[in-house]
């Protein structure tokens, strides 16, 4: 059986007030739709912590920074149903637009800091379109836990960041990134590449994890990093748009006896393609 597809904020309100009612706790997974099995790590991870699953499913406009991103993002709901049915989701939430963005909206989320650098340079405005929509989604299923992928690495530090200074109620739980058996991130936009690049993208984390074992094994940082860029180029992985390594937490430059992040994105196939892993730095 599918997941309940619940569309008026009203209906689903009514829910939660229900929920509430009998002090069950609510988990949140936001999602874009087009399901894979890292979303549906997520869900897994929402019903063994939370008496209730709300999946919610809204391609949101305001974080694409193209039209044409947007219009080919890829629109599965009733297979995404399917596929949480049998996950046990209570609700798959996917509000109209309108109901999002009502005429005359006006209020834009903007968190400083953390998004400003790497996805933050390369795609302007689109964390302000996360933070806004995070913020609405948060707020309409008045979750207690929300769950988020680490694959976007700086989008989950986003997302900590708003939640800890806007003082919300809700506890933001990180989970692992999922993996196809090549090493691949999951992610709804690997369905657009060719099945020649696919064969080809699993080079991206080859030369992602490669690079973090010789900085972690004392190689020089700019030089690693240099050559894994030539190898993802020559692999056909281009234009790669930034291979950094910073402070897991705060996205600056990264610091001795912090967490630290190797982050990359980059593209294959007119497919932009991010991932990212941690380093332990010597
Ligand atoms: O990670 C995503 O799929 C989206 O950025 C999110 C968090 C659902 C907001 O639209």
């Amino acid at each position: 059986m599918s997941a309940p597809i619940i569309r008026p904020l009203a209906e689903l309100r009514a829910l939660i007030r229900d929920w509430k009612s009998r002090g069950e706790t609510i988990g949140v997974v936001p999602t874009m739709g087009a399901l894979h099995e890292g979303h549906l790590s997520l869900v897994r991870a929402a019903r063994t912590s939370c008496d209730r699953v709300i999946v919610t499913l809204f391609v949101n406009p305001r974080q694409f920074n193209s039209s044409e991103d947007f219009a080919k993002y890829p629109r599965t709901e009733h297979a995404d149903a399917a596929l949480l049915g049998p996950l046990g989701v209570d609700a798959l939430f996917v509000p109209d637009g309108d109901e999002v963005y009502p005429p005359g909206h006006a209020t834009v989320i903007s968190v400083s800091g953390v998004t400003e650098p790497l996805e933050g340079q390369h795609r302007p405005g689109h964390f302000d379109g996360v933070a806004t929509v995070v913020t609405l989604l948060f707020n309409m299923t008045q979750a207690d836990r929300a769950f988020f992928g680490e694959k976007d690495w700086q989008q989950l530090q986003l997302v900590r960041r708003l939640v800890q200074d806007l003082k919300m109620p809700v506890e933001i739980v990180p989970c692992p990134c999922v993996r196809d058996e090549d090493g691949l991130a999951l992610s709804s936009r690997n369905q657009r590449l060719s099945p020649e690049g696919r064969s080809r993208a699993a080079a991206l984390p080859r030369a992602l994890f490669e690079a973090a074992r010789k900085i972690e094994a004392g190689e020089p940082v700019e030089a690693t990093l240099t050559a894994a860029a030539a190898e993802l180029e020559a692999a056909g992985i281009t234009p790669v748009e930034y291979l950094e390594l910073r402070d897991g937490d705060t996205l600056e430059a990264p610091q001795a006896g912090r967490a630290t992040r190797l982050l990359v994105a980059a593209w294959l196939d007119g497919v932009r393609l991010i991932d990212n892993v941690a380093v332990n730095l010597p």
